[in-house]
């Protein structure tokens, strides 16, 4: 019988970087406040909840250990599979759902959830299917359900690209964040073979992931930059590394 795969360890130092299967960045281990607020809060309803982009489990145990019935859906199989191995307590294996599938493409059935957790995903796609992915999520939300989403900001180990985002913006551009071919932005080598793959990435702020949720017909509770104390050990550090949204479904 083969061997349970087991999370990989990053070779570069930094324990709370899990690094993805398939060339999608990291799995962060330190949770924040948004996805924080997320677990807690799917324990505290009765209705299913959904992450999207997974990978191992970062919240997903949390949610499960809180109480709650979780569909955890990410592109990898893989993740999937570790995720589904690291949950061991039986009562909470039956509240698992492990669903492979891309956003946008994936599908659920209209109104299934009280909250999403999105969390580092987004920026892997081009703007168009951001949309598309938001006005999904909007409607796999019940009425009063809460979605949350992160996302990488050019604020992080993409500081490089600063003056382009800010540029792009000053001109106008919907997608100020869309930066291709990752080499030519990253400042520390020891990742670069972590993030060869992407072709691009369309790094975010926290209004652009407002505007996102309000443009399908949701209401924006609270967006904020995220500041990530556990980047330090890669040295770029100032409080607005992730950025992160929490919108409501209005009721019907
Ligand atoms: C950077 S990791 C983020 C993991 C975790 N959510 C976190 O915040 O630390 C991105 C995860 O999303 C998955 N992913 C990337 N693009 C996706 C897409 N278009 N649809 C579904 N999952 C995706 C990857 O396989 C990976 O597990």
């Amino acid at each position: 019988m083969n061997e349970p795969l087991k999370m990989p360890v990053a070779d570069f130092g930094v324990k709370t970087m899990v690094p993805t299967l398939n060339g999608t960045g990291f799995m962060f281990k330190v949770r924040d406040s948004f996805a924080e607020e997320w677990s807690s809060y799917a324990g505290t309803i009765g209705d299913p909840v959904l992450e999207v982009g997974c990978a191992y489990g970062v919240s997903v145990i949390p949610a499960l250990e809180a109480g709650a019935t979780v569909t955890a859906c990410d592109m990898e199989q893989q993740h999937l599979d570790i995720l589904a191995d690291r949950v061991t307590d039986p009562a909470q294996k039956a509240r698992l759902t492990c669903k492979a599938g891309t956003l946008p493409d994936i599908d659920f059935a209209p109104s299934s959830f009280g909250a999403i957790l999105c969390s580092r995903v987004l920026h892997f796609l081009s703007g168009e299917d951001i949309d598309a992915s938001v006005a999904n999520m909007a409607r796999w939300l019940k009425p009063g359900g809460r979605l949350y989403l992160v996302a990488d900001t050019p604020y992080g180990i993409w500081r490089n690209f600063i003056p382009h985002f800010v540029a792009n913006r000053e001109q106008g551009a919907r997608w100020p964040g869309m930066m291709i071919g990752l080499h030519n932005w990253l400042p520390t080598p020891g990742i670069q073979k972590h993030i060869d793959k992407p072709p691009f990435m369309n790094l975010l702020d926290a209004e652009l992931l407002a505007r996102a949720c309000r443009e399908v017909g949701l209401t924006v509770e609270r967006n904020a930059f995220i500041p990530r104390p556990d980047f330090k050990g890669m040295g770029y550090l100032d409080g607005r590394e992730n950025a992160g949204v929490m919108a409501l479904k209005p009721l019907a």
